[in-house]
């Protein structure tokens, strides 16, 4: 018997209703929130009341594209956390009162965790699937992880940021060079006409696998800062130098502590997920380095990599098999639970 499955994500500032049958993707819908361009960062109080606009239609599109009637539906998942808690209330919300509607289980889905297993939603898109145990690294606008993956349900951490994430370096630095919000994906095309050797900063040095990113953020401020001083067009004149030189320089704090991972661990199955994977820089790097550590890696297709609810539905499957259901009283969380089992 098929399974047919409504996700529904709603943890930052992207409304996301997607369906799928099985494990194939009949549809993904996301309503981007443009208002929060004009702030240069993500406004929670705005997000949550443009969610509660967004989620209906968004629902509707999804389950119209997807070609199937509401009693169709086996399960809503939905994002529980971590994320911006008034979002996240919105989300939580339509799923509770939209499954109880039509007498079906609510599924609720770690956001970190669905971003892993985005890599086994079939789309014409996808390539190969990851075998257990693989490792990822979660690299998103909150999060910066190396993850080891056992199953589709036990997966732990066994590195993480330890202040910024590697996406909110990339849009803080881009907040200081003057670029719009989200800046990950301007850096990534201005890097692309830029010199990554012509500026350099300074890598951190954290015991471990763990990571940090806000000295570098730090010393990009005071560089700017000091060239400021000597020359007021030196952040227009040199946009893509300072784009190709800072992105690189997180490429490879990220890569390094992933090829320790891989070294500690024995594990040679590597995945990307995340904001932060749709990087064409950390993309190509990452292929780089399997060929010269016979790494099977796996890069998740662009539509999966930033915040979506297919991740969602896909999370959601794997526990409508396992029959792991919640209850109504559910409430979303905000920080991060993800500790050993998720
Ligand atoms: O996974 P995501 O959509 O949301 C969170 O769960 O945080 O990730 C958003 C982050 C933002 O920081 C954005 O700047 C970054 O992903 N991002 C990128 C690129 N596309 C999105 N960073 C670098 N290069 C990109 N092409
Ligand atoms: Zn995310």
């Amino acid at each position: 018997m098929d399974t047919y499955i409504l996700g529904i994500e709603s943890s930052c500032d992207d409304t996301s209703a997607a369906v799928l049958k099985n494990t194939r993707i009949l549809s993904n819908e996301i309503a981007n929130q443009t208002i929060h361009q004009s702030f240069g960062g993500v406004v929670p109080e705005l997000a949550s009341r443009a969610h509660q606009q967004n989620i209906i239609p968004v629902v509707e599109i999804a389950l119209h594209k997807a070609k199937i009637a509401k009693k169709q539906l086996n399960a809503v998942a939905f994002t529980r956390g971590p994320g911006l808690l008034g979002s996240l209330l919105v989300g939580t919300s339509f799923a509770k009162s939209f499954a109880m509607g039509l007498g079906i289980p609510i599924i609720e889905v770690d956001h970190l965790k669905a971003h892993i297993l985005s890599h086994f939603i079939d789309d014409s898109s996808a390539g190969e699937h990851p075998s257990f145990p693989f490792l990822c690294l979660t690299v998103s606008g909150g999060h910066t992880q190396i993850v080891r993956v056992d199953s589709h349900s036990d997966m732990e951490i066994i590195g993480t940021t330890i202040d910024d994430a590697a996406g909110e370096a990339f849009d803080k630095a881009a907040k200081i060079m003057g670029l719009p919000y989200p800046g990950g994906p301007v850096i990534d095309r201005l890097a692309k006409e830029g010199n990554a050797n012509a500026f350099q900063f300074p890598e951190p040095k954290i015991q471990g696998l763990n990571y940090s990113f806000s000295g570098l953020k730090t010393a990009f401020l005071y560089f700017l800062r000091d060239q400021l001083k000597l020359d007021e067009h030196f952040i227009t004149n040199n946009k893509a130098d300072l784009s190709a030189s800072l992105q690189a320089t997180i490429i490879r704090v990220l890569l390094s502590k992933l090829k320790r991972a891989s070294r500690e661990t024995g594990i040679k199955e590597i995945a990307i997920a995340g904001g932060v994977s749709a990087n064409s820089g950390l993309r190509s790097e990452l292929l780089s380095m399997a060929d010269k550590f016979r790494w099977n890696t796996y890069i998740p297709p662009m539509q999966f990599t930033t915040d979506n609810a297919a991740m969602i539905a896909i999370a959601g499957y794997f526990k409508y098999l396992d029959g792991d259901f919640g209850s109504q009283d559910i409430t979303p969380y905000s920080k991060n639970k993800m500790v050993k089992n998720i």
